[in-house]
């Protein structure tokens, strides 16, 4: 029997421990895809006492047996995909044998990094945050129908290609102030490139279908999270890709009719980084006791991490614009010792009522909150306590699907399955 592609995606503006939770439920899989995003993202795994952090390569390259495929819908850096792959042999992995990359994938440029520090330094204070990967430019360039693809590594004339690429990219720098030595990156760049060659290719809609044709389970891991999504987040403080469950189907050539379970990951509090509206943020000791309990700085860029309490008309926006099936509450750990944990349940916009996320939340929205009681130290070889109980019975029933995973530190093992039968999903 055909199998099907689950989805597990991001519900917040990332950062939501999706690693964590690919690497835990993989054995249920035989394929791990990642579809969209790039070197932007930071998905950090721990186990064994050893942390370890992927950025382009899915979280599934820890199993035995598990196929890794980096999705068409992903742009690639070939010197961080390199490094990652370096860091995975250092800890005993060898990805030759699970790791395979769709042709269709992009490649980010050392020009398209000049062109995303360029286009940051000149928006001064209205700049995204951008972890300045060039995850912007390489989207736009695939939009725009001159991208430089994985599979034009395999032409004959792909440095030709490279090269006009190239010149089309130092004529729009000439127009910039703030440009960086690109140059200095290119030498590395050319040589990952060659070594990039040695990583399998595949076309990856066919490969994909073949593998559900054969009963194989894929997991399509999200990158970022739903309010960063081009199209339905906080615009334009967002990435350059569809990060919501559409984004499985054109990031990897997979038609909506295979789509499975689709799980949603969030925090029992909200995090953003970068620039861009964030209604529950906390500017206060409650807000700096969160990011240092939480360890919230970015795994990417370093940067901290801006915190605020959950903000549940963003995560049932999240689960609406996504068909969340069930959801996974990640980090209720961090807020233990709290005596009381507020939660906003609606918006306050124009002096009316919403739960609705409205189509701008700069600075118009007002966070409603209830005070529910706190809980204090948490162990999975214990029942949850009631108050914690309490908190994720009332995220169900204003979401309408059952939070099935709770995550209560950031080791594999510190994981609890709830049973969830009698919620509604
Ligand atoms: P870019 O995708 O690097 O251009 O960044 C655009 C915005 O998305 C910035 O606010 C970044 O901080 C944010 N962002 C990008 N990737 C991630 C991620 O993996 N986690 C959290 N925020 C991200």
């Amino acid at each position: 029997m055909s199998a099907r592609v689950d989805v597990l995606l991001g519900a917040q503006w990332g950062d939501e421990g999706k690693g964590k939770v690919v690497d835990v439920i993989t054995p249920g899989y035989a394929v791990i895809a990642r579809f969209q995003g790039g070197p932007n993202a930071g998905h950090t795994l721990l186990f064994e006492g050893r942390k370890h952090v992927l950025h382009t390569i899915p979280s599934g390259i820890f199993r035995e047996g598990v196929m890794n495929l980096v999705g068409n819908g992903v742009v690639i850096d070939p010197v961080i995909f390199l490094k990652e792959v370096d860091a995975l042999a250092k800890a005993g992995v060898d990805v030759k044998d699970r790791l395979l990359i769709g042709r269709r994938a992009h490649l980010i440029l050392p020009t398209h990094r000049a062109l995303d520090a360029a286009s940051e330094a000149e928006k001064g204070k209205e700049k995204i945050g951008s972890t300045l990967k060039g995850i912007g430019p390489t989207y736009m360039d695939k939009t725009g129908r001159n991208g430089f693809r994985v599979g034009d590594l395999e032409r004959a004339d792909m440095m030709d290609r490279y090269r006009a690429l190239v010149r089309k990219h130092e004529r729009l720098l000439a127009g910039h102030e703030h440009v960086i030595d690109w140059k200095a990156y290119e030498g590395e760049w050319l040589d990952a490139v060659q070594r990039l060659r040695t990583i399998t290719l595949v076309d990856s809609e066919h490969w994909l279908d073949e593998q559900l044709n054969a009963g194989r389970k894929v997991l399509a891991e999200g990158a970022q999270g739903t309010l960063l999504d081009i199209d339905f987040g906080t615009y334009p403080f967002v990435t350059s890709s569809n990060t919501i469950t559409a984004g499985a189907c054109t990031g990897l050539g997979v038609p909506p009719t295979r789509i499975g379970r689709v799980i949603g990951i969030f925090k029992a509090y909200c995090t953003r980084v970068g620039s861009g509206p964030f209604p529950t943020e906390l500017n206060d000791e409650v807000g700096e006791r969160i990011r240092q309990a939480g360890h919230e700085f970015g795994s990417t860029t370093g940067r901290a991490r801006r915190c605020g309490w959950l903000d549940l008309p963003a995560l049932k926006y999240a689960v609406m614009i996504n068909g969340v099936s069930e959801l996974a509450m990640m980090k209720a750990d961090v807020l233990s010792g709290m005596d009381t944990i507020r939660v906003c349940t609606h918006y306050k916009v124009n002096g009316r009522l919403t739960d609705r996320l409205p189509y701008d939340i700069t600075g118009t929205v007002e966070p409603v909150y209830a005070d529910l009681p706190g809980w204090g130290a948490l162990s999975v070889s214990e029942a949850l306590p009631a108050s914690l109980e309490a908190y994720i019975r009332r995220i169900e029933e204003a979401t309408g699907v059952p939070v099935k995973l709770v995550s209560l530190g950031p080791d594999r093992a510190e994981t609890l399955m709830r049973d969830t039968a009698a919620v509604a999903g």
